[in-house]
């Protein structure tokens, strides 16, 4: 097992990586820390750390130690930081939403292929308990076909949030709450039901006075056949995700805990047989489903399992493409008011940018 230098680019949800980075120090040591400013890095770090400082990511990029650059910066910025990283010859990390648009993607995998390096974009809601039961449930069969899933982002964001200058712009965050918030919940829907076949989009902005939106309902039919339905807002009074899967055999619910909005993977799931599924059939299942490391520690996990060249689990650029495929699908279908089928074609305008003209 090989132990991995990184650098994390942004001192904000850089922290967070941080912390869950410290959970797997056998995999990774945080060689850098970089950000504007001192007063920010120095909040994260403690004094007897190791951990060097660095306010200048050009100089970060020579450091020949460093094997990864750990992209935390705000999302217009994601694109050139992981071109720059690649060209250096590092493997990246980059936050969601990976770049601004299908054209982007396919050029870092372009960039990727040609330095040989690898771009693992952030889905760490992917990572715990509750959804390795349910992954487990679906592979044993017991599932069995998938019918209908709901799906809420009910999320609080008020001024306080959207203070900062990127944050509720297309030309800063290139998104709302589409691209920024709900993109976890989608993803781990296509996870456990496969790629999106077509999706009808209602968005609209009645929270907050920003440019993007911040509600939305969307009506999404799967290749599969089942069928979604995928409520967003941050006008909710607390945080909650919540998802809830019907297949023939069970239906699978997640917690929806108050105090676990950003980790619905780890949350309490319930999983309810439905004749001739039985309890103890479940259960005989759950009973082999071993605890994995949850959510960004679970997704560094992979990563280094995928480094060292064993059996991994990580988020895939081509995981990254779907689902800004789809993003940029509920943007078109919400613009024409219509049922927009994927896949976006390379012809199409929007395979440019999803951004309003
Ligand atoms: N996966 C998740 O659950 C999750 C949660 C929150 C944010 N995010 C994503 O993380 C990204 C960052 O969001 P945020 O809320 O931390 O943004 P932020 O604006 O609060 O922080 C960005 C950081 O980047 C730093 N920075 C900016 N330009 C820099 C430069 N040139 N060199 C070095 N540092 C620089 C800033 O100092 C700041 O620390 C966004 O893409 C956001 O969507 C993901």
């Amino acid at each position: 097992m090989n132990k991995y230098q990184v650098a994390i680019i942004g001192t904000n949800i850089g922290a967070k990586h941080y912390e869950d980075f410290q959970k797997i120090k056998d995999r990774f040591n945080v060689h850098t820390l970089c950000g504007l400013t001192r007063e920010a890095i120095d909040n994260i770090l403690s004094k007897d750390t190791e951990t060097k400082v660095s306010l200048n990511f050009d100089d970060v990029l020579k450091v020949k130690d460093i094997d990864i650059i750990d992209i935390c910066l705000p999302p217009h910025l994601h694109f050139s930081a992981c071109k720059k990283a690649m060209e250096a010859g590092k493997h990246v990390i980059c936050e969601k939403p990976l770049v601004s648009s299908l054209k982007e993607v396919d050029e870092l995998e372009k960039i990727s292929k040609e330095t040989g390096k690898i771009i693992f974009p952030v889905f760490q809601y992917r990572y715990g308990l509750g959804f390795s039961k349910l992954k487990a449930l679906v592979k044993s069969g017991l599932a069995g076909k998938p019918l209908v899933a709901s799906l809420e982002t009910h999320w609080n964001r008020d001024k306080d949030y959207y203070s900062k200058h990127w944050r509720g712009t297309w030309e800063g965050e290139q998104g709302g709450a589409i691209l920024s918030h709900s993109i976890h919940i989608h993803d781990l829907v296509s996870m456990i039901l496969g790629p999106v076949s077509n999706v009808f989009a209602k968005l609209t902005t009645r929270v907050n006075d920003i440019e993007v939106e911040d509600c939305a309902a969307l009506s999404i039919q799967m290749e599969n056949g089942s069928l979604v339905t995928s409520s967003v807002t941050l006008g909710a009074a607390n945080d909650t995700s919540r998802l809830r899967f019907c297949f023939e055999g069970l239906t699978a619910e997640s917690g929806a805990s108050p105090d676990k909005p950003y980790s619905p993977a780890d949350d309490e799931w319930y999983f309810l047989p439905r004749s001739p599924v039985t309890q103890a059939q479940i259960d005989e299942v759950l009973s082999k489903v071993e605890e994995p490391q949850s959510w960004y520690a679970g997704m560094f996990d992979e990563i280094a399992n995928k480094l060292d060249g064993s059996t991994s689990d990580e988020v895939t650029l081509l995981d990254a493409r779907k689902s800004l495929e789809f993003v940029t699908a509920v943007y078109d279908s919400s613009r024409q008011n219509k049922n927009i089928k994927l896949q976006i074609d390379k012809d199409d305008p929007l395979y440019h940018s999803w951004l309003p003209k």
